[in-house]
């Protein structure tokens, strides 16, 4: 057994919202926050802790594109909110990273970085994500519905 999957930071398949693309990031993202936990109470230096963050923040960016376009896609309704949502935490997010840099990636600031950032992911998903990964799952048989009446 690795060690992460004794962490509180394993994921949790309660949430699944059923879409498939939007639950394999969501997982990679908390594989991604396991790693900078790892890597920080692993003693692997500060330059790997540095690079694992900066890959979560990356990732973080990519995933909110892909899931603003797949608002985009649907129109969403709730879409200008959402994306205000993303903004906010990607705002959030920088302004951590500014202090991890300034303070130094010690274990205490990792752990709370990381502790913010999965209470925001696991609120989140429950909410916002569930309602739109509800709503594209009910255009999507829709659309299955109407071909199969063709
Ligand atoms: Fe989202």
């Amino acid at each position: 057994m690795y060690a992460s999957d004794l962490s509180p930071f394993k994921w949790d398949p309660q949430l699944e919202t059923g879409y498939d693309k939007i639950d394999n990031q969501h997982r990679q993202l908390f594989k991604a926050v396991r790693n900078i936990m790892d890597a920080s109470t692993s003693g692997k230096g500060d330059k790997v802790v540095l690079d694992t963050l900066e890959f979560l923040t990356g990732y973080a960016l990519k995933h909110f594109e892909d899931e603003e376009q797949l608002q985009i896609d649907y129109e969403y309704p709730d879409y200008l909110n959402h994306r205000a949502i993303h903004e906010d935490f990607k705002a959030a997010v920088t302004e951590l990273v500014k202090k991890v840099n300034h303070e130094g990636p010690n274990e205490v600031i990792i752990d709370e970085v990381c502790s913010i950032i999965r209470a925001w992911l696991v609120n989140h998903i429950k909410g916002d994500d569930f309602r739109l990964a509800t709503f594209v799952k009910a255009c999507d048989a829709q659309a299955m519905n109407e071909i199969n009446e063709m």
